[in-house]
């Protein structure tokens, strides 16, 4: 059934599985990226070239730790977004950055940013646009809402390139991972829909290519940690 959700019903069904995995989605992000996680955020801040004072919005913010890595970046003097359609993941966010200074959170849609165009610095979106209903509309969007010369970048989990690793991967990925995440504590399905997810995702280069159809330059392609997970960078014109 998973496999066919589309448009609204996926929507439907990504929030639900968000809300419903919000209050252990920080620890279980740990334990299954084997505590890489924050060192990805960090290179996906660093690409976006954001400056102390700058602006940025973090698209699909979830429980706001890229959100948090842009609004250090910027500083009490920035402006930082982070949106998200789920609530309670939302609520984690408020929470976690309630002690920080120039960063607000707000409840949108990827795919219908509440703000003008050329408004930020620079666009994020973390581990999300697999989740999106339609990943041309999100990445339009997060490129109408930066301004020219701004970067937008996408942290996602891709898999290697290197047939070598690939069996090794699904081991991990698809067998051991879920197992692990359900030793933890956490409900099997959410787990179950995240190699499914990736599975199912662009190629690297697929996605390179809707950046380009979105009116994004100077596409780069950065893959962390044996290629498990990619930074795609794109700059506005
Ligand atoms: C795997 S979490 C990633 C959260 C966060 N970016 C991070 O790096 O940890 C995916 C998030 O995407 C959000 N999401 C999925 N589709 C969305 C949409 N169309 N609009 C807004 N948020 C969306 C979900 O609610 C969830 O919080």
């Amino acid at each position: 059934m998973r496999e066919k959700l589309v448009g609204s019903e996926k929507e439907r069904y990504v929030n639900q599985l968000f809300g419903s995995i919000a209050p252990k989605y920080d620890l279980m992000n740990s334990v299954i990226s084997l505590g890489r996680h924050k060192g990805w955020r960090k290179l996906a801040v660093k690409e976006t070239g954001i400056a102390t004072g700058g602006s940025a919005i973090d698209v699909a913010a979830g429980t706001g730790d890229l959100t948090l890595e842009l609004a250090q970046a910027a500083g009490p003097d920035g402006n930082v977004i982070g949106a998200d359609f789920c609530e309670e993941m939302l609520v984690r966010a408020v929470e976690k950055l309630s002690k920080t200074s120039g960063v607000e959170l707000v409840a949108a849609n990827a795919e219908h940013l509440p703000f003008p165009e050329n408004t930020f610095d620079c666009a994020t979106i973390g581990f999300a646009l697999r989740n999106v209903a339609n990943v041309s509309s999100a990445v339009a969007e997060m490129t109408r809402v930066t301004k020219p010369g701004g970067r937008v970048i996408s942290l996602e989990i891709l898999g290697p390139d290197s047939w070598v690793l690939q069996p090794f991967w699904k081991l991990y990925f698809s067998g051991i991972m879920p197992r692990i995440a359900w030793i933890f504590g956490a409900k099997k399905e959410p787990y179950k829909y995240l190699p499914d997810s990736v599975a199912r995702f662009y190629s690297r280069e697929e996605l390179a290519d809707i950046f380009r159809k979105c009116g994004l330059t100077d596409i780069r392609i950065r893959n962390l940690t044996l290629g498990t997970v990619c930074i795609h960078i794109g700059t506005k014109q």
